[in-house]
């Protein structure tokens, strides 16, 4: 069997459905506050970057006059430390009113005015992380309905300040909570990285039919040590992991770096890179008002953006883990096309790899690749010829790779029928490249 239908077989095998709220059928993509501006709240001496509307306005206007929203980045939304410190005298969350003078329902019109969709942040527990009011047991309907009456699009539910208990009741308890409001509202929970991200402890078939995306691991930090211990762990569990991906349910390894001050241009290219052969959320963390032109040409690349969000949502897999320090990755995608990710651990100098398709396990044919960060397309590719791709240190080479002959069933290249899926009816135009080629 080929590697394209490994991957397949271990992605349809759990046959597993998704929350029917009709929300995400592809990873979401925006931006989220906390990694790059935390429970800032100093807004005397820090009005630009603290937790408040303006900053909310500002992220706003450059989602939507700077080429994000177009992209597919609608969702703006905000974190920790949004809110008052007290409920309101009916008991319902309400937000800061120095920092949220005009409240919530004005600033999500203001982000629908403009085609983008606000997300909240909740916590499930006696008080979210920062240590503002929690959402117990007894407030998810209160505070589904709450957000729902302003006009939020979706929710990250934290689980700082609950037990194991508390978090099996309240994290379905508020799925079905934020479906009885009727409004549909994308939903993100953090249930398992609160119990260790892993089955038995966790159940990905449950999960799907709850939440729409979670954070499996650790909060993502502003290093490339971060983002390796995020994506380490990831691949050491993508037996379990990887299955449990789909349209409509999604692992969450945490925010995007790129802009921020961690990561080179190189780290910046491999995180966007990774995470989108890995279906993984695209949630930027940065200053969209001073990000740099390198910072947005990679967050912007049509076919990286493209790839991440393949409407197969076939979660890839790590398919090479060689001594060289050599990582090769794998996503399946639409139009029997599919991407590699070719990872340098290495810390020393441009590493030239040589392999083959075969060597990945491509059947026979002849294909074309396109580099997602080049643009440079490879012709003449077929499965026994060797080809080399110089991979800097920390530093990816990102493929697009698709046959330009068609494979004919019975070559052993489509996977088996019974996996529902089938190259040459999963759009109904038939097999058309998408219009970045
Ligand atoms: C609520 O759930 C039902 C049944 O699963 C589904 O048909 C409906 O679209 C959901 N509504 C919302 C707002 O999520
Ligand atoms: C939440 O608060 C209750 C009541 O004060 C307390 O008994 C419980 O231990 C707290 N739970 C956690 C996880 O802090
Ligand atoms: C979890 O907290 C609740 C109180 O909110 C308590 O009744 C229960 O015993 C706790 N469970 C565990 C496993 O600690
Ligand atoms: C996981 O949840 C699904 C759906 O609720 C259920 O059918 C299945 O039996 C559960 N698996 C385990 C191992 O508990
Ligand atoms: C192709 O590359 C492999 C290493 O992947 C090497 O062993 C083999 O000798 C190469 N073949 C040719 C014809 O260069
Ligand atoms: C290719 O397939 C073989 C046999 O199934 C497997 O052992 C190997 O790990 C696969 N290699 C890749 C790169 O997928």
């Amino acid at each position: 069997m080929d590697a394209l239908s490994v991957v397949f077989m271990l992605a349809f095998s759990s046959a597993a459905s998704a929350l029917d709220n009709g929300l995400m059928r592809t990873p979401p993509m925006g931006w989220l506050a906390w990694e790059r501006y935390r429970c800032n709240i100093d807004c005397k001496t820090d009005p630009k970057n603290c937790i408040s509307e303006r900053l909310f306005r500002d992220m706003a206007d450059r989602l939507a006059e700077d080429g994000w929203r177009d992209l597919g980045y609608v969702y703006l939304n905000v974190d920790d430390c949004w809110s008052s410190m007290l409920r309101d005298s009916e008991g319902r969350l309400q937000p800061d009113p120095q920092r949220f003078p005009s409240g919530i329902p004005a600033l999500a019109g203001y982000l629908h005015a403009r085609g983008l969709r606000l997300g909240i942040y909740a916590d499930l527990g006696n008080l979210t992380c920062g240590g503002y009011p929690g959402t117990t047991l007894d407030k998810v309907e209160t505070d589904a309905r709450t957000f729902a009456e302003w006009g939020v699009d979706m929710l990250k539910l934290d689980g700082c300040y609950s037990n194991e208990t508390e978090q099996a009741k309240g994290y379905p308890l508020m799925s079905r909570a934020l479906n009885a409001t009727g409004r549909p509202i994308g939903y993100s929970c953090s249930w398992p990285a609160y119990q260790g991200g892993l089955p038995p402890k966790i159940n990905y078939t449950e999960l799907g039919q709850i939440c729409n995306l979670w954070r499996n691991f650790d909060d993502i930090e502003d290093s490339w040590d971060s983002v390796l211990g995020i994506l380490d762990w990831f691949m050491d569990n993508q037996d379990e992991l990887q299955p449990a991906a789909g349209p409509g349910r999604w692992n969450d390894p945490d925010m995007l770096l790129v802009g921020d001050f961690g990561l080179s241009l190189d780290q910046s290219r491999s995180q966007m890179a990774l995470w989108s052969v890995l279906a993984a959320p695209l949630f930027m963390s940065n200053d969209l008002r001073t990000l740099s032109p390198e910072a947005r040409e990679i967050l912007q690349n049509k076919l990286a953006i493209a790839i991440n969000q393949d409407p197969l949502g076939v979660q890839g897999r790590r398919v090479l883990k060689l001594k060289s320090g050599i990582q090769v990755f794998l996503r399946p995608l639409s139009h029997s096309a599919s991407s590699l990710v070719f990872l340098s651990r290495r810390t020393d100098m441009p590493f030239r790899y040589e392999t083959s398709l075969r060597e990945l396990n491509y059947t026979s044919g002849e294909y074309r690749a396109v580099d997602v960060f080049t643009g440079a397309i490879i012709t003449g590719l077929t499965d026994d010829k060797n080809f080399t791709v110089i991979i800097n240190p920390t530093g990816v080479v990102m493929w697009y790779v698709y046959p330009t002959m068609h494979h004919g069933r019975g070559e052993g290249r489509d996977p088996d029928p019974s996996l529902k899926y089938k190259p040459e009816d999963d759009s109904p135009t038939g097999n058309q490249w998408p219009d970045f080629l």
